[in-house]
């Protein structure tokens, strides 16, 4: 097909350059534009779809458990990415999450009580905010028929793509992972749900390289957030936001950095709801890098480097890769989600910044790990990754960019059993570990460190320590 051609379905693929905007067919599998080898995203006629007139026609749905619309938060969202037709989507039970009111984490951040919000996606099947993006890319592989599904991770894919194939038994789970890169939670997920493990001497940015060769060189479906249905599926995050807040756009929507699939997601969710006059403002975005893995902090506010209404500085991220390559610099934060340097989505999350007036900011994982502190104290917890949003709120109010009354909103990307070792590393006063896991990535203090009291077996000395200290 020729460059520009139009594929006359109402859903399908798009480059998201403009100047090249080349369309592909649903049913064809591949993750960057043929021409010119930008990404694609999902994209829909939205004149020949029946598209809500109201976002609160969400508000209504009821009926039969067996119904996605009622199982799934993605799929109650489905006018809104209508690739596949609503009897062929596939559902885990993903999206049944929660925003929740968090006044002392407003405290701590610095705003008003009553104006932080968590979205608290721990509460996924496979405990991430992935079952969401995953639900829609596995609802994509199995319309193609796909056999096997394969994803580069730093776990929490994984877990998510292990999950999808050991309940729905449609396909086999392969997953790459770099060797000792990945926490202990989210590796026996993987193991314990069946998938075939692989992994490999190297870090996220390897193992992403590899499996990318691989899925193409066996046809593999590969499910990393590349694929621009699982984008899709992310979306629903921010839908599930507006509808805890009775559809009221919030001031700012903060997260983690890492692979950079949810910012891309969040601002083509944005971009769509305020083309289609779902919204009549679009929230400001805020996405969080960790100190040592921020290629998007280093081009985006070091470098100056923007969208620019899809004609980016060309060559200028090849180039950055290419340096930290050849200068051997390798990511590395305690927040092991996000120890990414070459994020996929780099260039899908230029355009959400440049929809949604965003800002990037880096923290340190002494900053995350306190943060991490305060959310657990005030709520549902989180790994670390997640506490880089709240940790990155902070930074902004304390620089004046959020303002205090602002309402905001931090993504908790993933459940604090996830990552045991790092929670129990703060708390802990075992010194090999504070070390081995903590003063090794340069985390020198335990600012809100909740300790154990260790008392002999004897009843009189653990009442009296009770006593002392509740
Ligand atoms: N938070 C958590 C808990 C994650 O697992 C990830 C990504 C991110 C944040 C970053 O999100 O990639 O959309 O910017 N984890 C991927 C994985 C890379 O393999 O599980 P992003």
């Amino acid at each position: 097909m020729a460059c520009g051609e139009i594929v006359r379905d109402i859903a399908f693929q798009r480059c998201i350059s403009p100047d090249c905007g080349r369309q592909y067919d649903l049913a064809q599998i591949q993750l960057q534009c043929e021409d010119c080898g930008q990404l694609l995203d999902v994209a829909y006629d939205w004149d020949r779809l029946e598209v809500p007139r109201s976002l609160s026609v969400f508000d209504g749905h009821n009926g039969s458990l067996q119904d996605p619309r009622i199982r799934s938060g993605v799929w109650r969202f489905h006018s809104l990415l209508p690739f596949a037709p609503l009897d062929h989507v596939v559902t885990i039970g993903e999206g049944h999450t929660l925003l929740q009111q968090a006044s002392s984490v407003a405290g701590y951040v610095g705003l008003e009580a009553g104006e932080l919000y968590l979205q608290y996606e721990g509460m996924n099947p496979s405990g991430s905010f992935k079952d969401n993006g995953m639900a829609a890319a596995f609802t994509h592989a199995a319309r193609m028929g796909a056999k096997r599904a394969a994803c580069a991770s730093t776990g929490n894919t994984s877990a998510s793509l292990a999950a999808f194939c050991s309940v729905t038994r449609q396909m086999k789970a392969i997953i790459f992972i770099g060797s000792g890169k990945i926490s202990f939670g989210k590796l026996s997920q993987a193991l314990d749900y069946g998938a075939l493990t692989v992994q490999i001497k190297g870090d996220f940015d390897d193992a992403m390289r590899r499996v990318r060769e691989v899925a193409g060189k066996l046809g593999i479906y590969l499910v990393n957030s590349v694929n621009p249905f699982r984008l899709e599926g992310q979306k629903t995050v921010m839908f599930r936001v507006l509808q805890s807040l009775n559809w009221e756009v919030p001031d700012w929507i903060v997260v983690p950095g890492g692979n950079l699939g949810n910012s891309s997601a969040f601002g083509k969710a944005f971009a769509e709801l305020f083309a289609l006059g779902l919204i009549q403002r679009i929230p400001r975005l805020a996405v969080i890098n960790a100190q040592g893995a921020n290629t998007l902090y280093q081009l985006y506010e070091q470098q100056g480097l923007r969208w620019n209404r899809g004609a980016p500085q060309p060559g200028e991220v090849d180039g950055y890769y290419n340096q930290l390559e050849a200068t051997g610099q390798r990511a590395t934060t305690i927040a092991s989600a996000i120890e990414i340097n070459q994020p996929v989505n780099f260039y899908k999350c230029l355009r959400a910044l440049e929809t949604c007036d965003g800002v990037v900011r880096e923290v340190s994982d002494q900053e995350i790990l306190d943060a991490k502190a305060q959310v657990g104290a005030g709520g549902l917890g989180c790994e670390p990754a997640s506490a880089a949003s709240v940790a990155g709120a902070k930074k902004l109010r304390g620089e004046g960019v959020i303002g205090a009354g602002d309402r905001v909103v931090c993504v908790l990307t993933g459940h604090l059993l996830k990552d045991p070792d790092a929670t129990v590393a703060y708390h802990t006063d075992n010194k090999e570990m504070f070390e081995r896991v903590l003063a090794s990535r340069g985390v020198e203090h335990t600012n809100f460190a909740n300790r154990a009291v260790v008392v002999p077996n004897d009843l009189d000395q653990i009442v009296g320590a009770i006593e002392k200290h509740a």
